[in-house]
């Protein structure tokens, strides 16, 4: 599963706004640190016109839920024009609406909607590369002098082949394309229909400025640079060092141009209105998120780093001892400067449920608690990806021929090419797959869960009857009511925003147990994260005051030893 791993390695989110200098992070309290974001894969949320594909009217439908959960921001998948090879992150007009997802008078009614009810837009720019179907590509191939030629990244055959390249979801996993129009290859870090844009020239760059300046003129409130550490090459293309496969980011993006590139989008746009920069890439090290997103550089803000994710992208799963270790040590390094996302889902990973909870009937809807007891009680902005608040799973498909995404489907091609073992890559995909994390919305127990009067583009997942909005939003103990009171009991409580976040127990193979410590005040958190009771001392030595949080309807306590039943997660306020 090189291409998840690879993927995963890459995602940072960043914000760009104010300056920290040396302040701590809770005198520099903003609203973006303290809110929460929902992400909505568009089309897979309601669809209102019965083609099957979610669209802008389906979510403009459903604002008032959104709005119910408490949540301040919204980030959408890309909605622009596309040919949707890669389901929209192939674009070819940046100024348009995609047709499945409605149009641009959709697009201004949903924007003024989301603000009516206090919620922000982000805004997902993809500019690492366009479709091949754009206009600028078109005109690129046609000729070698056409004046669009150094848009994109070309290498003339009379100089040989080029220096290998992977591409991500590429059947033979070959970044260059051969492109017999003009006899050269074009460059594509993602499929052959997604040519990298040249962002060293700076007329590619002036047009991104002039497209993002047309969305925040519109009132968007937050952009998300799609996949840009990758904007940034070594343009000559040296052959790539034996065991660079160990620092992939290193010899594929985050070239030395790549902080003025930053700049310069914050001169020109940023810095022009009242708006946040949300874009990706972490680079490799705590030094190179650092130099992206410390406020005080007015590049960018918000870390998205995906080690929390790559754990247990495996058919082994997850250890905890790994998870703690790396959520701890990414929590130190941004202690004191820079800023962070905490996410376990999205929609390039299988369901948060799925792979770091339990999934089987008993334990999913504890399990699910769980986990959004952990995202929203940690230091960082929390994100909620559509559906894993509801505690939704992995749809599981067993044959290629129920994929939709195209890294799985090249992906088979790629191990069927190459001799590899198709059982094994099918059993990978069935838990690691994007499509099990795209699966449509689960709104309430009618057929297709809601999500459309047609049929759906990707299967409704087989538990929509007892899964869905209509059902656990009568039930007060359903995963989607305690997600409300966590995202409340943070809104109520900065010490979850700001708090000093402490390990405990780091040894334990069943509990994470942590502290937040804000202002004299003091939180006790213990998750499960296995499906056996668990017993433990307190892990403190303050006494525990108030229960604040817990997703069964007891916690069993004598002598200071606590049993903590199996996926159980609960909060105390501890005395002083
Ligand atoms: C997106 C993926 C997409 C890729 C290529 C990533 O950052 O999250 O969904 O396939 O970029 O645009």
């Amino acid at each position: 599963m090189k291409i998840f791993l690879i993927l995963t390695g890459v995602f940072l989110l960043i914000f760009s706004c104010a300056d920290q200098g040396k302040k701590t992070s809770y005198e520099d309290r903003t609203w973006w640190k303290e809110g929460v974001i929902y992400q909505i894969y568009p089309r897979s949320f309601k669809d209102t016109d019965g083609d099957g594909i979610g669209d802008l009217k389906g979510v403009i439908e459903k604002l008032d839920y959104i709005k119910s959960l408490g949540v301040s921001m919204v980030w959408l998948n890309p909605i622009y024009s596309s040919p949707n090879a890669d389901n929209g992150y192939d674009i070819s007009d940046y100024r348009n609406i995609m047709k499945e997802f409605g149009t641009m008078d959709d697009f201004d009614s949903l924007l003024k909607g989301l603000h009516e009810r206090d919620i922000k837009f982000v805004m997902d720019v993809v500019v690492n590369h366009s479709s091949d179907e754009h206009e600028w590509f078109k005109q690129s191939r046609s000729s070698r002098d056409n004046p669009y030629r150094d848009y994109y990244h070309w290498w003339p055959a009379e100089k040989g082949t080029p220096p290998y390249r992977y591409s991500l979801f590429d059947p033979k996993g070959d970044a260059w394309k051969y492109d017999s129009i003009t006899n050269a290859y074009y460059l594509h870090y993602f499929s052959q229909k997604q040519p990298d844009l040249k962002w060293e020239n700076p007329r590619v760059r002036q047009e991104v400025y002039d497209i993002m300046k047309f969305w925040a003129d519109k009132g968007v409130d937050g952009f998300r640079l799609d996949a840009f550490q990758y904007a940034a090459k070594d343009t000559t293309f040296p052959v790539l060092p034996v065991g660079y496969e160990k620092n992939v980011i290193k010899y594929y993006g985050m070239g030395p141009n790549l902080h003025s590139y930053l700049k310069e989008m914050y001169e020109e746009v940023f810095s022009k209105y009242d708006v946040f920069a949300v874009s990706e890439g972490a680079g490799s090290t705590f030094e190179d998120a650092h130099s992206l997103v410390d406020a005080d550089r007015n590049e960018l803000q918000m870390a998205y780093h995906f080690e929390g994710m790559d754990v247990g992208n495996s058919l082994d799963r997850f250890q905890l001892k790994e998870f703690k270790e790396v959520y701890t040590k990414w929590d130190s390094a941004f202690a004191k400067k820079g800023w962070l996302s905490v996410f376990l889902a999205n929609h390039d990973v299988p369901r948060m449920a799925s792979k770091f909870g339990n999934d089987s009937p008993i334990f999913r809807e504890a399990s699910t608690k769980m986990l959004n007891t952990f995202i929203l009680s940690m230091r960082g902005t929390p994100y909620c990806y559509y559906g894993d608040e509801l505690g939704m799973t992995n749809i599981g498909f067993d044959s290629i021929s129920q994929y939709q995404d195209i890294a799985a489907i090249n992906g088979y091609k790629k191990v069927i090419d190459t001799g590899g073992d198709v059982t094994q890559y099918l059993a990978s995909l069935k838990f690691l797959s994007r499509d099990n994390g795209r699966t449509p919305m689960q709104w309430d127990a009618s057929e297709q869960a809601g999500f459309t009067t047609g049929t759906p583009w990707l299967p409704v997942n087989d538990n929509y009857k007892k899964i869905n909005v209509a059902v656990e939003n009568e039930d007060p103990e359903s995963c989607l009511n305690h997600f409300k009171k966590m995202v409340q009991l943070r809104k109520d409580n900065p010490v979850f925003v700001y708090g000093k976040y402490t390990l405990l127990l780091p040894e334990h193979d069943q509990i994470y147990a942590y502290t937040r410590e804000l202002d004299g005040e003091k939180m006790l958190i213990m998750l499960n994260f296995s499906p056996e009771v668990a017993t433990v001392e307190i892990p403190v030595k303050k006494d525990l005051e108030e229960l604040l949080m817990n997703n069964y309807q007891n916690v069993f306590l004598k002598d200071r030893v606590l049993s903590l039943e199996p996926y159980q997660a609960f909060i105390y306020k501890l005395k002083n």
